[in-house]
């Protein structure tokens, strides 16, 4: 017989690490931002570890969750992510941030790494998520039975914690702008007529993942935000060559804002 596991399976192994510590906010790094999980003072769990946690993965993710302290806010880090990509699973995020909620989170704040479209957002600089177009048309709640899946995303990205953000970005000196992130399924890459066409339908960047989990989140009542690191120049628009090794190697220069971003607003309590 096979049992599938549940969030409360993978909560019993972290209460267990943990001694049952609850957090005020999940924090999902994306391609080439793993790197935050080792700045968390806490206990670390390997994906592998937890029962329902994604086992493929993707180069360039730490895949472990770390719970504890960044900057004295207690907080779940989860060092990467699974995508609708690898299996075709929409809700492939699902049980991990259930989990989050079952840890008290009352907010989820998701990066990744994107193609933007506009060049006043180039490689190197963040782009703070103000809407979404889901342009993979997928749903993670396609097969959920209950009156709460219908959720409601207006103002899906939290306006309380994108001032929160746009005011930790002035203190620190770091230009944020707000844009509108397009869902394009991957895994491969877009063509450049793809981006003129999202461009044309409202679209500011582009990426794979990070849609999914804000109408999870939303639909687990989570306060949502999230922050774009732009690797590179969306297909077509720019002169390098677009690559998985390209978006890894490009990270870090954003992700080192996104750092200092994320550690004056958790000071802040935020
Ligand atoms: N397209 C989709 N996903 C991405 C890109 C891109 O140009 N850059 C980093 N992730």
């Amino acid at each position: 017989m096979t049992t599938t596991a549940t969030a409360a399976d993978a909560l019993a192994v972290i209460d267990a690490r943990t001694g049952g510590m609850r957090v005020k906010m999940g924090l999902v790094l994306g391609s080439g931002l793993g790197h935050l999980t080792e700045a968390v003072e806490g206990v670390a769990i390997d994906y592998d570890d937890l029962p329902g946690f994604p086992h493929a993965g993707v180069s360039g993710h730490t895949r472990k969750l770390v719970v504890g302290r960044l900057e004295g806010m207690p907080v779940a880090v989860f060092g990467g992510r699974a995508h609708y990509y690898e299996q075709g699973r929409a809700d492939a995020m699902r049980l991990p941030l259930e989990v989050l909620a079952g840890l008290g989170a009352d907010t989820l704040m998701l990066t990744n790494a994107a193609g933007s479209f506009l060049a006043e957002i180039p490689p190197g600089d963040l782009m703070l998520i103000a809407d979404h177009i889901n342009y993979s048309g997928r749903s993670p709640l396609i097969g959920e039975p209950t009156d709460a899946r219908f959720v409601n995303l207006t103002n899906a990205y939290d306006p309380g914690l994108r001032a929160a953000l746009k005011e930790a970005a002035g203190a620190e000196g770091i230009a944020l702008r707000e844009g509108v992130y397009a869902w394009y399924s991957g895994p491969n890459f877009e063509t450049p007529a793809e981006i003129r066409m999202l461009r044309l339908l409202g679209a500011d960047a582009v990426g794979m993942s990070t849609v999914p989990e804000v109408i999870l989140g939303r639909f687990l009542g989570l306060r949502c935000a999230a922050v774009s690191v732009i690797t590179n120049m969306a297909a077509g628009l720019g002169n390098e060559h677009i690559s998985h090794e390209h978006t890894k190697a490009s990270a870090p220069v954003g992700a080192a804002k996104l750092e200092r971003i994320l550690r004056r607003m958790l000071r802040a309590g935020v």
